[in-house]
């Protein structure tokens, strides 16, 4: 079997994982945006963005269409790659998990957990908060959208529910944006999803040790911080 290591890289996301992700990170922004700017006056300054008041409504049901269409994409076309993997937990996810907030709050490295499969215990977390989230918000979207099929009360439920589900999902996606796209050690991953889906070699050493292992390849000695130590 030929390695998937290419001048010290490897693929964590493939095309199709790249594309569907875009589309529910792209959809999400203006669906959370275009909600804003009906629901409150400090935000309605954001609704000529969205074609002014005659058309947001709009936009923002058919971003809710594009945003339910990736999710359904996610779950059927990676349901042995990704549902499957962040529904199975071992003791290394969990421990992950007990590490996670000072990691976050880059108190501890990623270096300092056990060695962690494709989707870390962070990763598995947030996959289900965002597939529960996503599920109802597309759910209880698309009963608003048809509002006939709910009726006049059913509505005022259907419509609690939906922003309860946005403000979850929210939460999560604020979360996870500030670690993918800031967070010192993980922001790495930043350039893999929004780019050629590859990792460096160093990268997934410190953070998908396991992983590396499942695919056959040996991991870098790795010392905090994915910089690999010096030998002594
Ligand atoms: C809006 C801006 C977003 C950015 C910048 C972003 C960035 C990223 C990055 C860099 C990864 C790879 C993380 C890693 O390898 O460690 C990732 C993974 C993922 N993203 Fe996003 N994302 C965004 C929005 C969303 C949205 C809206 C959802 C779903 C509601 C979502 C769900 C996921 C999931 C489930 C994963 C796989 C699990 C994980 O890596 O934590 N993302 N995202």
């Amino acid at each position: 079997m030929s390695s998937p290591v290419r001048n010290g890289r490897i693929r964590m996301f493939n095309l199709a994982e790249r594309l569907t992700h875009g589309a529910a990170a792209l959809s999400f922004v203006v669906l959370l945006l275009s909600s804003a700017s009906m629901m409150w006056s400090w935000a309605r300054w954001l609704m000529p963005v969205f074609g002014g008041p005659r058309w947001v409504a709009l936009v923002h049901v058919w971003a809710g269409y594009l945003f339910t269409l990736a999710l359904v994409v996610a779950l059927l076309g990676g349901f042995r790659s990704w549902v499957l993997r962040v529904l199975r937990w071992g003791p290394n996810d969990l421990a992950f998990v007990r590490h996670f907030l000072a990691v976050y709050f880059s108190r501890h490295s990623y270096a300092d957990a056990p060695p962690q499969e494709r989707f870390n215990g962070g990763m598995k977390a947030w996959s289900l908060v965002a597939i529960a989230g996503g599920l109802g918000v597309a759910v209880t979207g698309l009963l608003l959208a048809f509002k006939g099929s709910v009726g006049h009360a059913g509505f005022q439920v259907v419509l609690g529910l939906h922003v309860l589900f946005a403000l979850l999902l929210t939460a999560g996606v604020i979360g996870h944006v500030y670690l993918a796209a800031f967070h010192p050690e993980a922001r790495q991953s930043f350039g893999s999803m929004f780019g050629d889906g590859t990792v460096s070699l160093e990268y997934a050493s410190t953070h998908h040790a396991a992983w590396l292992e499942e695919v056959g390849v040996k991991p870098q000695r790795a010392g905090r911080a994915g910089v690999p130590e010096r030998a002594h």
